[in-house]
């Protein structure tokens, strides 16, 4: 018994001697002095003996226990000195926090949400998975029409028990990843009727065989206008006003016929290439142009489609590519980087 107890203080000494913080030195003193530390287990022990040996190791049992519980101390008047004493140097400057910034085609989004704010537009979202009904067939574009063949898509299978709850709806149970914001047009026009003025941008989906061109997803910009005496010089000063404000005062619009079957008569547009300002470079393809997106005046059929009486209000309606916008002003040439996650790329901006 004499032996452990030498040898439970040797130890406890020896541990205590290897402490280095206040916690450290509390946990170890529970461990061994506290109520259910080893030196107490030992000391409990002692009632066990005989009376002479009782006396002897009880009084080397004290003994020990006094002399370090005096150590204890020792070593925390010992550590409580040594914080006191640390130096900490306030004008020493911080660590850097890493700010996270803005996605190139969110800056973009951004810049175009406030400009068409300050011509009175609303800013909306929609849909990302859509019916067949808005994406195609409420825009003219008929189940057998071959402009369907220009924005194939990703169909989406459902489970039988949404399908009986479409079904109940009496709503369209073919479902897609929208090819074009397009669809917002009616959606637009059946929750808001005319007047309306509204942008639309978001997340858009083609089945692409992907290349530096050609991304699966992607982000575009649509606008809708509809009023009284609407016509298609308000669509090309609110679409100068857009190409301005992208590229500079200076810039020059160009809008030429292209058939998209919801809008009547239907156009592209194009804008002076920002590099060479039209003289023809390698960005344009020589051309001096560059083309932005669709557009054009809203067709009839598309009008009904929104509740709208098509003899009562006209409208018109564009949209063009965010990514392909931002592909042009950053200078990145691989349509790809933008959903890659990539830092390397992403941390340019
Ligand atoms: N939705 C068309 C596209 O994705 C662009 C467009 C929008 C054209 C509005 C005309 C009017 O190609």
């Amino acid at each position: 018994m004499k032996d452990n107890l030498q040898k439970l203080k040797q130890d406890i000494l020896q541990k205590l001697s290897e402490v280095k913080d206040g916690s450290a030195l509390r946990n170890l003193e529970i461990k061994t002095l506290g109520r259910k530390g080893e030196l107490t287990e030992m000391l409990r022990k002692i009632n066990t003996l005989g009376l002479e040996e009782k006396k002897i190791v009880g009084k080397l049992a004290n003994d020990i226990k006094l002399e370090l519980a005096g150590k204890f101390r020792a070593a925390a008047e010992v550590l409580e000195g040594e914080r006191k004493n640390e130096f900490i140097d306030l004008t020493l400057p911080g660590e850097k926090t890493k700010r996270g910034h803005l996605h190139p085609v969110t800056i973009l989004e951004n810049e175009l949400s406030e400009l068409f704010s300050s011509l009175g537009f609303s800013v909306l979202s929609g849909p990302e998975l859509e019916s067949d009904y808005y994406n195609f067939e409420a825009l003219n574009i008929p189940a057998d029409h071959p402009a369907r063949d220009m924005q194939d898509t990703f169909y989406v299978a459902r489970t039988g028990a949404e399908l009986t709850r479409a079904d109940a709806d009496g709503a369209d149970s073919n479902l897609l990843l929208r090819t074009h914001t397009s669809p917002m047009q009616v959606r637009a026009m059946e929750k808001y009727g005319a007047p309306l003025r509204v942008i639309i941008p978001g997340r858009c989906f083609r089945s692409e065989a992907t290349d530096a061109r050609h991304e699966h997803t992607f982000y575009q910009l649509e606008g809708l206008m509809v009023d009284k005496n609407i016509s298609f010089t308000d669509l090309k000063g609110v679409l100068e006003a857009v190409v301005r404000r992208l590229y500079g005062a200076e810039t020059k619009l160009r809008m030429r016929p292209k058939f998209y079957p919801f809008v009547e008569p239907g156009a592209n547009f194009e804008a002076t290439c920002f590099l060479c300002q039209g003289r023809g470079c390698r960005v344009c393809k020589n051309s001096g142009w560059l083309e932005i997106g669709g557009s054009g005046m809203v067709h009839p059929k598309v009008l009904a489609a929104g509740r709208i009486d098509p003899k009562a209000y006209q409208g018109f309606a564009f949209g063009f590519g965010l990514t392909r916008l931002a592909m042009l002003k950053y200078g990145i040439n691989d349509i790809r980087l933008f959903n890659s996650g990539d830092l390397r790329f992403l941390e340019q901006f």
